[in-house]
């Protein structure tokens, strides 16, 4: 029955996308798009972190491999990432640049387009990232650089600002960094998670402070089933149904819901506030249950196509490739293909209400502030 109702849900994502496309063939359903988030976003910030680790980057070959001319851009994918492809559906090209590749004087007016903030390795908590990447720029520095732009654009910007579109995709990074404290330390799980969401909540009434109304919100996924974190699961012996990460998959399972009233009470507060909380346990369960969706086949679900070692290699220019892309739901050991996040980037888009709440991407674009 639930997955019934899953694929239902993207047969009619499918036809309203075409009715939505319709209606933005000429101009973007907004004035700009400001993202903010970690890898699964991040479209060549950590580029320009002089400290920034390769792992934590994504700039060279096979990155990018069917992306435009094959350009390594930064992008963990081989192609167009989820900001990329929410982009797209709001009728962009792709995602806005980088904040770190815009040189100071070009900042004031690229804000009227939109700018993206992600960093890959980045969390919620300042620190995360800090050990794996050596430097990242941290979720306080992304919102703090979207809040001094706009006092930097100066009166007249309310209006831009509020009608455009806050895009956030990150905790995936601190719940990783969680499930790798040695098990022998104390630990409190619902306590971790809580903490995760005051500081959620903290950089959401920062944006809101600086004129941001309408943000989109993707909760973690089960971080669990990404090759690396099955390999883990093996070594621990601790692997669930899917012979996923248990603990992790835990923790996306259990932040979900508290985003979920976190949201709801924020929005309750702040006048004019607006959101669309996209729950991705839910889809991917639903591919993971072995649904087969509409414009989507993947029949490799346990293991990357770039950079395979049983969940520890790593994706670069010698690395094994596979040959069919669109049949892999992972590219590398810890991030979806182009083929995946164009799936979810629909279902944010367009869901008739079974994965995103209380309203889908397409609504909240199109909502008068
Ligand atoms: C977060 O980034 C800011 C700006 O780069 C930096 O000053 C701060 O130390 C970082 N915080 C942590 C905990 O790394
Ligand atoms: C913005 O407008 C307010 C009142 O209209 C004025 O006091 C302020 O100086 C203006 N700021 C800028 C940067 O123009
Ligand atoms: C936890 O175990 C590791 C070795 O597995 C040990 O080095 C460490 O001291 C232990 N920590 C505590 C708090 O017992
Ligand atoms: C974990 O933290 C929560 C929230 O602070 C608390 O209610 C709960 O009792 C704690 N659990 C344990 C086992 O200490
Ligand atoms: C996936 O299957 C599990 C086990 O049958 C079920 O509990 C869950 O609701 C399904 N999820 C979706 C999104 O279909
Ligand atoms: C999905 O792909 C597999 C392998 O290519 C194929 O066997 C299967 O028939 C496809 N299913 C659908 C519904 O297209
Ligand atoms: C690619 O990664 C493999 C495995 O980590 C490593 O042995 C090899 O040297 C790397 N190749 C390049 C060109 O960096």
């Amino acid at each position: 029955m639930a997955r019934r109702s899953g694929a239902f849900a993207l047969v009619a994502a499918l036809c309203l996308l075409e009715l939505a496309r319709r209606g933005l063939a000429d101009e973007p359903a907004v004035p700009a798009m400001f993202v903010f988030g970690d890898s699964t976003v991040d479209v060549g910030n950590n580029n320009f972190l002089a400290n920034c680790k390769l792992v934590c980057r994504a700039n060279y070959p096979r990155y990018g491999v069917d992306y435009p001319f094959q350009s390594p851009t930064g992008r963990f994918s081989n192609g167009y990432n989820l900001a990329d492809q929410i982009a797209q559906n709001l009728g962009f090209d792709k995602s806005p640049p980088p904040y770190l590749s815009l040189p100071d004087v070009t900042i004031i007016s690229q804000m009227s387009k939109g700018i993206n903030f992600a960093s890959g390795g980045s969390g919620l908590l300042d620190s995360t990232g800090g050990a794996v990447c050596t430097e990242v720029f941290n979720m306080s520095a992304q919102v703090q650089s979207f809040t001094s732009a706009v006092q930097k654009m100066g009166n007249g910007t309310a209006d831009l600002i509020s009608k455009s579109l806050i895009f956030i995709n990150t905790g995936s990074n601190d719940l990783f960094e969680y499930t790798d404290i040695p098990s022998n330390t104390t630990r409190n799980d619902t306590e971790f998670l809580q903490s995760l969401v005051v500081f959620y909540k903290s950089h959401l009434k920062e944006l809101y402070g600086a004129g941001a109304r309408k943000f989109s919100v993707v909760s973690p996924s089960l971080v669990g089933c990404c090759p690396s974190q099955r390999a883990i699961a093996r070594a621990k012996n601790d692997l669930d149904g899917y012979g996923c990460y248990r603990a992790a998959n835990g923790l996306s399972r259990q932040l979900y819901p508290m985003l979920d009233s976190m949201l709801r009470g924020l929005a309750a507060d702040l006048g004019g506030m607006r959101y669309s909380l996209a729950d991705s346990v839910r889809m991917a369960e639903l591919i993971f249950n072995g649904t087969v969706l509409p414009g989507a086949n993947f029949t490799v679900l346990d293991k990357p196509c770039c950079g395979g070692g049983g969940g520890t290699g790593v994706c670069n220019r010698t690395a094994a490739l596979c040959e069919d892309r669109r049949a892999y739901l992972f590219w590398d050991n810890n991030h979806p293909t182009e083929a995946a996040s164009r799936v979810a980037a629909l279902e944010l888009f367009a869901d008739p209400g079974v994965f995103v709440h209380p309203i889908n991407v397409r609504e909240l674009a199109e909502l008068r502030t």
